[in-house]
């Protein structure tokens, strides 16, 4: 396994099944520090840069919350307006100046790639916060965190990826990772906006059983995750094209009738019509739990590229 202490984080395609437990296990360490039970200042003197082109809640700021509990600092921006971004700076140029201004940097931009950019201009640790529809590693650990914590396992279960599965990079990464662990997967998305063909490829090739449809009711009977997500209005390039799969699929009372007792119900957030609330208070939804995971397994990450901690 490659050292931690300065690695960039820019697609989940870059780390094992071994990397990924090594996160897992320590977030497990943070989380009663996440929790604010225990207190620790292993960051103190360390500055993190949150660079976002694009808007961000929860990325954002539990990147913040993870880097203050460790008694280190945060600085950025949080939309390009107000920056010289505006006056035509490019991506590069940026990077390279906040290479002095701080020791870790978290980018998220439109462009797929631009992590990976981006960390050719700087010695930092770059982490890709969400690169277009490309990867989302961070959220993949928090994914991944969340299956273990509340099943004790992830090999040997059924996994069912819902929504935009054309777009969406917590997919992309999610599928990716999943190929490492032994789980079966399927693929449910609207047509148009299925699993691009080269992950599908990838994920059988490691042996990962792998279905895909676009009925959403076939898989909520043998599922021990569902993992829901919401259609990118924002890379349509038609806004008619997303008219025309908006609401596809709505997770409802009635439809979860059919679901194992177990099923656990994840969702990166934000989501728009997709779960109903009305879910919220069943014991399946754990969206909100996997969003509080952030806080514990970006702790982590942070300790880890940083070279501090243990
Ligand atoms: C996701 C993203 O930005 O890709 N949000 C997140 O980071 N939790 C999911 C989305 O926007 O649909």
């Amino acid at each position: 396994m490659a050292s931690w202490k300065g690695r960039d984080i820019l697609s989940i395609r870059d780390f094992s099944r071994g990397d990924m437990e090594v996160v897992l296990k320590h977030a497990r360490k943070m989380a009663p520090f996440a929790e604010g039970q225990k207190s620790s200042q292993t960051l103190e003197g360390k500055i993190l840069a949150n660079l976002f082109f694009e808007p961000s809640t929860r990325t954002r700021l539990s990147f913040e919350s993870a880097m203050i509990r460790l008694g280190g600092r945060v600085l950025g921006f949080s939309s390009v307006e107000g920056t010289s971004v505006q006056k035509g700076e490019t991506l590069a140029d940026t990077v390279r100046m906040v290479e002095g201004y701080a020791d870790a940097i978290v980018l998220r931009h439109p462009h797929e790639g631009a992590a990976r950019l981006a960390a050719e201009f700087t010695e930092r640790p770059v982490i890709n916060g969400g690169d277009g529809a490309g990867q989302h590693p961070t959220q993949t650990l928090q994914d991944l965190y969340t299956i273990w914590d509340e099943k004790g396992k992830i090999e040997g279960l059924s996994i069912a990826l819902v929504g935009d599965l054309k777009y969406g990079r917590t997919a992309h990464s999610l599928a990716h990772a999943l190929a490492g662990f032994g789980t079966s997967l399927s693929f449910v998305s609207p047509p148009g906006l299925e699993m691009p063909w080269e992950i599908i490829e990838e994920v059988k090739k490691s042996g990962t059983a792998v279905s895909t449809t676009h009925r959403l009711e076939d898989v909520v009977p043998v599922a021990d995750v569902l993992y829901v997500t919401r259609i990118q209005r924002e890379r349509f390039p038609d806004p008619q094209e997303y008219e025309r799969v908006a609401g596809s699929y709505r997770v409802d009372l009635p439809l979860l009738r059919e679901a194992k007792k177990d099923l656990i119900l994840l969702h990166p957030l934000p989501r728009t019509t997709e779960i109903d609330p009305v879910v919220d208070r069943t014991p399946y939804a754990k969206y909100f739990r996997q969003a509080f995971n952030a806080v514990p397994v970006r702790m982590a990450l942070l300790e880890m590229i940083l070279g501090v901690g243990g």
